[in-house]
Order: C-alpha cells, then structure tokens, then sequence
C-alpha cells in the first residue's frame, strides 16, 4: 500500500491511455490529482468521473503542453484548485512518424519541442509549488530512445533527449529533496498506436519476444510510476526504469 493521502499531483495526457491508468493509481492511494488533455474533452471528462470515485479532489486542464502559454495559464489554475503540487507526472507525447530521410526541420522542432523541452517548461513551472517537503516527478519515455525503430527517428532522438535532461535535472533537484527519474515502457497497446503504419506488426512482434508473455499494460506502467512516486524511492534519482516484460534484454 502506498500512502499518498493529502498530496497533490499532475498527470499531462492523464485523460487516455498510460496516462489516465497513472491517475488512477495515484487517485487510489489518496492523491489529489489533476489531469491534463489536448483536444478530448469527453475522454477527459470520463476519466474525472472515475477518479472522483475515490475521495480526492479531480480537475481536468486543457492545454497543449508543448505551449508555454497554456502552461502558464494550466499551472496558474492548478495552483489556485490545488494550491501546490507534490507529483508530476510528464506523460502526454506527440511526434512525427516518418523515415529520416523525410524529416523536415519543422518535424524536428515539433517533436524535440513537445517531447524534450516540454519537460524543461513543465519543471520550471512546477517548482515554485512543490514545498520543502519535496516532491517527485516522473517523465515517460520509451524504447525508441536507446533503440533504433522505423520512422521512429525524431521521437526516439527526443526521447533520448528526454532522458538525459532528467539526468541533469535530477541531480540539480535531488538537493531540494525533488526525485526526477524516466520510466521507459515497451510496447502498450493504446490508442497512441493507431499511429503507426505497421501497428500489427510492432504488437505482434513484441508479443512474439517478450519473456513475460504478454504485452505491457498502462497498468503494469501505472504500478512502477505509484512506487517511483512514493516514499520507498526516496534515493532512486536520475534512473530510467524499463517496463517491458523482459523484452529490451533479449538479443
Ligand atoms: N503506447 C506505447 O506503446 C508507449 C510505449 C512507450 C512509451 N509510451 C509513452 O507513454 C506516453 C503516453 O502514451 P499513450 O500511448 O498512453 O498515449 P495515448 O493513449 O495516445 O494518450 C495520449 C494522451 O496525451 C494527451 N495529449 C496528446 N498530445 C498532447 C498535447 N500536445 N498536450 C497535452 N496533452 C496531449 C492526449 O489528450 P487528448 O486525448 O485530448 O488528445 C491523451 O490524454 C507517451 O509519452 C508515450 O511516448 C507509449
């Protein structure tokens, strides 16, 4: 059981997929908790209805987090709904799929910006409300950063960047008791897939090498997020924690 009664977290992409399964947990164990949605109003106001089961207080905020504006006036809200923030949860991704030789700046800059800076904005928002208590903040990766995946180029380079700036930000925030680590899933199957030409093939394949058996489920995710958020991980800073069933370790 973890304790999180009374704390106060963000999840950005909380209303589908890895995201909405993140909030839940941490609805489950107590957290107050605020999700974060592009263009899906309905998804987002599903997932409200059934964290609010839980006895904690649930907002949803439209905005695109790769806009500094939005995040300005998302955390403005927050802060006046929550007050201040324990947990942050940098979930909500987007990118280009598309061959190298295809790429153009303008993909570049998006992904980068969305997957990598993203971060960076979401941090420097976020520090101001997180207290001398400390807090813990967690960003989603995936594979594609350590592995080289068709049309997966400019997502799996900013995802790469992704993990290394929470390198350097871990270590700037560890002496203020903020924990920042990655957790990198292997293939889910969600919604985010749908995007990919040869979506049958990733699932098939990845089931096909998985020691576990099964593919990874936003719940196996959301399971290894709640402890990296809880006080069991005070001393895990920095990490990226593979979630895959086995499947990145075999040759
Ligand atoms: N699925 C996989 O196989 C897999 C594997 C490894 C890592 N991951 C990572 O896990 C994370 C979540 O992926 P998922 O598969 O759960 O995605 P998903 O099911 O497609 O959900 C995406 C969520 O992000 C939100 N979102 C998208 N663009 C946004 C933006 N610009 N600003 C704010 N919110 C935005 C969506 O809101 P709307 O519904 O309103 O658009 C939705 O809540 C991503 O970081 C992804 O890279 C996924």
């Amino acid at each position: 059981m973890v304790e999180l009664n009374g704390k106060c977290a963000l999840v950005t992409g909380g209303s589908r997929g890895i995201g909405r399964a993140i909030a839940l947990r941490l609805a489950e164990s107590g957290a107050n908790v605020g999700i974060n949605y592009l263009r899906n109003r309905s998804a987002a106001d599903k997932t409200i209805a059934e964290l609010s089961k839980y006895d904690i207080t649930a907002k949803a905020y439209k905005a695109n987090v790769a806009n500094e504006e939005h995040l300005h006036s998302l955390f403005k809200k927050f802060k006046e709904d929550y007050g201040r923030l324990d947990i942050m949860i940098s979930n909500a991704a987007s990118g280009i799929l598309k061959p190298a030789l295809e790429l153009t700046q303008r993909h570049w800059n998006w992904t980068m910006g969305i997957n990598a800076s993203t971060l960076l904005h979401l941090v420097q928002h976020a520090m101001p409300l997180i207290g001398e208590d400390g807090g813990k903040i967690v960003a989603i990766s995936s594979l594609g950063s350590v592995r080289a995946i068709p049309n997966y180029t400019a997502v799996g380079a900013s995802k790469a960047a992704l993990e290394s700036l929470v390198r350097h930000l871990s270590i700037e925030l560890a002496p203020k008791n903020v924990n920042v680590n990655t957790l990198s899933a292997g293939v889910v199957d969600t919604d985010a897939l749908k995007h990919f030409p040869n979506r049958e093939e990733i699932i098939n394949g990845s089931l096909a090498k998985t020691p576990a058996g099964r593919l990874t489920t936003p719940e196996d995710v959301a399971d290894v997020a709640l402890f990296l958020v809880s006080p069991s991980a005070k001393m895990i800073h920095g990490q990226t924690i593979v979630v895959d069933g086995g499947y990145s370790i075999v040759a």
